[in-house]
């Protein structure tokens, strides 16, 4: 079979002339294009294309000269967290499920709910094998043999790349029984959800996948060893699984070289907002903020930065004092910030920080479950606290009252849809806390959006 994949390799590198010469590395920025080396290169519907590129090479490295227990090891070494935001160490996650006869399963995450982030959506559409071969690989390690692709119901596109690419796929025995003479099974089910944020927590996917309404469930039991229709389940974010092929292919150390230490690898970010240039790209960890800034060709004419944001809606938050810190897991956990899924906004001094913050707690209200009343409860509380301090209505009390039960729904919510709420109030308090007195005991709006505004 390797035979035959340097044959397709061969021939399309003869035929498709410079089209692959790009340059991943620019010189004038730090982006280095690792997870997005074939988007916008490659033809996403072409399977040779992608095998052109090495692809399929690490599967069949895996298959035929690994064990499991040699995967898991090559991604610890690698320090590969996991890209949807908790960043939980990957292999760590791949070594909780105990083999055994039992079914296991596992799960691309491909919700992709943050309305800030393209990410998924853009490895989907542009590089579709790639998150195929890196969950056949999790499979082998994992010794899952069912995969799941639960989709976004907003990603049309993405899941017509995605099924052609597994069509192609199980063409050239690379996906399905006995692949590659193997004897290794893997099959793949996409399953499309209905539009909601909650679907994206791990054991809302799970109830979604079952056939039930997508709330969460208490843990433990973790999915790993208690998952879908009850059996060992992981479940990993699209660009986790999207860079696993090139980490077996390349070495754990290849990877862990980029980034910084504690913060291996690259991270690709969608970065939206005040941006004279919004844009996805990709960088080592270790970038700070302010590179970001210029990968996004600064902020608008005249204006000064004002906040960093990750997530949407579940948000958490850096102010110009920040600007120089660097992203990267450990810093960002000191200040009670997510690295997040790399869905950013970047927001200027013409933005009220309580409108935005309204804003967001609003739409965390209306996707909350409800299955736990401090997020049903506590989300919605939150959002009239913010009315109130648009409308000139709160007092310092109140101020008080937020930050309690910031921190009761972080205690005593069931997932991290209330959890986070904590670390939204936590942040924002520490580099905008006088934003917040100026409108609370001040009636004062510097950006003048709220009080009279609000009410004409
Ligand atoms: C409210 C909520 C929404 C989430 N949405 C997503 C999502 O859309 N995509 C995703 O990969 N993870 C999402 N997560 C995180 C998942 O629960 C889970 O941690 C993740 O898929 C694990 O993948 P990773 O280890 O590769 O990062 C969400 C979590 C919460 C609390």
């Amino acid at each position: 079979m390797i035979q035959e994949l340097n044959r397709i390799q061969q021939e399309v590198l003869q035929s498709v002339g410079n089209k692959f010469d790009k340059d991943l590395r620019h010189d004038k920025t730090k982006e280095l294009r690792i997870k997005l080396k074939n988007a916008y290169i490659i033809d996403p519907y072409s399977i040779d294309e992608y095998i052109a590129r090495d692809g399929y090479k690490a599967l069949h490295k895996v298959l035929f000269s690994m064990t499991p227990d040699d995967v898991i090891e090559e991604v610890k070494k690698s320090g590969l967290k996991g890209r949807s935001g908790g960043g939980f160490p990957t292999g760590m996650k791949w070594s909780f499920v105990k083999k055994s006869d039992k079914q296991h399963y596992i799960i691309m995450n491909a919700d992709e709910g943050e309305s800030a982030a393209t990410i998924d959506g853009v490895l989907m559409r542009q590089d579709p094998h790639c998150a195929i071969e890196g969950m056949i690989i999790a499979g082998f390690a994992t010794g899952a043999t069912i995969g799941y692709v639960y989709i976004r119901y907003e990603y049309p596109e993405a899941q017509r790349a995605m099924e052609h690419a597994i069509e192609q796929a199980i063409a050239k025995n690379l996906l399905g029984k006995n692949i590659m003479g193997s004897g290794v099974d893997f099959d793949i089910i996409m399953y499309r959800g209905a539009g909601a944020y909650i679907c994206g927590e791990e054991t809302s996917i799970i109830s979604s996948i079952e056939g039930l309404r997508g709330n969460s469930k208490n843990k433990p039991p973790f999915p790993a060893i208690e998952g879908l229709f009850n059996k060992p389940t992981i479940i990993n974010n699209v660009e986790t699984l999207g860079i696993v092929p090139q980490i077996l292919l390349n070495g754990g150390e290849w990877f862990a070289s980029m980034g910084v230490p504690g913060s291996e690898g690259t991270k690709v970010f969608t970065l939206t907002g005040q941006l004279k240039e919004p844009k996805t790209v990709e960088v080592p960890l270790g970038t700070t903020i302010r590179e970001l800034i210029e990968l996004g060709g600064g902020m608008r004419e005249g204006r000064q930065f004002k906040a960093f944001v990750t997530g949407s809606p579940n948000i958490t938050m850096l102010g110009p004092n920040d600007i120089d810190m660097p992203i990267q897991f450990d810093t960002f956990k000191k200040r009670q910030v997510m690295v997040g899924s790399g869905g950013t906004v970047f927001l200027d001094d013409s933005t009220c920080l309580m409108h935005f913050m309204h804003f967001n707690v609003d739409l965390l209200a209306i996707e909350s479950c409800g299955r736990c009343t401090p997020c049903r409860a506590g989300t919605r509380k939150m959002t009239q606290f913010f009315e109130k301090i648009i409308e000139g209505e709160a007092t310092m009390d109140d101020l008080q009252k937020m930050k309690d039960l910031a921190e009761h729904m972080r205690d005593a919510s069931l997932c991290g849809l209330g959890v986070a709420m904590g670390m939204t109030m936590y942040s924002a308090l520490y580099s905008f806390e006088d934003e917040f007195v100026e409108h609370i005991r001040d009636k004062h709006c510097r950006c003048g959006k709220c009080f009279n505004e609000v009410a004409a």
